[in-house]
């Protein structure tokens, strides 16, 4: 086991997607071997947005379930809800003193959400990305495996870190993005726009909890078109797209295959739309039937919280204990 300790943690909102899967939970498996993990869901994020408190538990449970259904192992990686860890607040509480107004309203996504919601701009939303240091420094974590939209929050993180550091003495590692030197990939979505993404297009987001219906549905209404009708003609968007999907759940071979009817001229999209949709029903169907059956069993997914709670308290205490000394608080000795 590497050194290094890793951290990242999943939104409580909304269904995980193939964008997720392949994003980040993939890297999570395969991180779970080679380093010490804690990979939290990040519930108190979610409350920056007001969500239905009836819904919160749900949602929990579900981004668990859908995550260990994925592969990660709760007996390898501490598994724990952030709301379960205190200490993480508290090293939220000072890493706000560390943070400024200026800085915080810059930031890329506490400018959208400000866009979207105008009526619900709370302090919360300002400072999520001091939430999200706190998640990461609580640990002393130097890897965080995030996509492209988290970059800007992980070099907030840096800067807080070493601004702590400067002003109370060496304690935090600077966290830096990692996924194995593989660029990070942006999972297209299905209308040819953009990536899949919950809140941009539903209905081109392919979900690990879709029924194989769902699936098969929103594969056949990819865009496509004629096809092309001279050789070398370059690929539109999202035709490539089609081909991208298709490299990450379909075999070489049929890979190989539609690429050369392209080529020559022969591709029929419909085929290829049908092949891409079983092999996307075949990659997602175990994952969705293992969650189904884990969010029913209540009882397992509560002894995974808590034994991830006691590992991911074990770690946070110590730091938060070294971050309190070196700022000053310290009135018991
Ligand atoms: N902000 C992240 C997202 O939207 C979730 C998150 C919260 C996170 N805390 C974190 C990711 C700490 C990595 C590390 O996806």
């Amino acid at each position: 086991m590497k050194k290094e300790i890793v951290v990242s943690g999943i939104r409580s909102t909304g269904f995980l997607h193939l964008g997720n899967y392949f994003g980040a939970i993939r890297n999570y498996v395969r991180m779970q071997e080679e380093y010490p993990c804690y990979f939290f869901v990040a519930d108190y994020h979610s409350l920056t947005t007001h969500p239905d408190p009836l819904l919160l538990k749900p949602n929990v449970y579900r981004v668990l379930a859908e995550n260990i259904a994925s592969g990660l192992d709760p007996e390898k990686v501490a598994l724990y809800v952030q709301s379960d860890i205190p200490e993480i607040p508290e090293l939220y509480l000072m890493l706000n003193m560390l943070a400024y107004k200026g800085e915080l309203e810059k930031t890329a996504s506490f400018k959208e959400k400000a866009r979207n919601q105008p009526d619900n701009v709370n302090a919360g939303l300002l400072t999520y990305p001091t939430l999200m240091s706190a998640d990461i420094l609580i640990h002393k974590a130097s890897f965080v495996p995030v996509g492209k939209d988290q970059e800007q929050h992980l070099e907030m993180a840096r800067n807080f870190a070493q601004r702590f550091n400067h002003r109370y003495g060496e304690l935090f590692p600077e966290p830096h993005p990692f996924n194995f030197g593989e660029a990070l990939v942006k999972i297209p979505s299905l209308d040819g726009q953009g990536k899949m993404s919950k809140s941009e297009n539903e209905n081109a987001t392919l979900y690990l909890a879709d029924t194989d219906e769902v699936i098969r549905k929103k594969v056949m209404k990819a865009k496509t078109d004629q096809g092309p009708s001279e050789e070398n003609t370059p690929m539109p968007d999202y035709i490539q797209n089609l081909f991208d999907l298709m490299k990450l759940v379909s075999g070489e071979e049929v890979i190989r295959k539609y690429q050369l009817d392209y080529a020559q001229c022969q591709i029929r999209y419909g085929d290829m739309k049908k092949q891409l949709a079983e092999d996307m029903v075949d990659f997602i169907r175990p994952i969705r039937e293992k969650a189904i059956e884990l969010q029913k069993d209540e009882d397992t997914l509560r002894k995974i919280m808590k034994s991830g709670k006691d590992k991911a308290r074990d770690s946070a205490s110590k730091t938060l204990e070294e971050a309190r000394k070196a700022m000053g608080i310290n009135f018991y000795c």
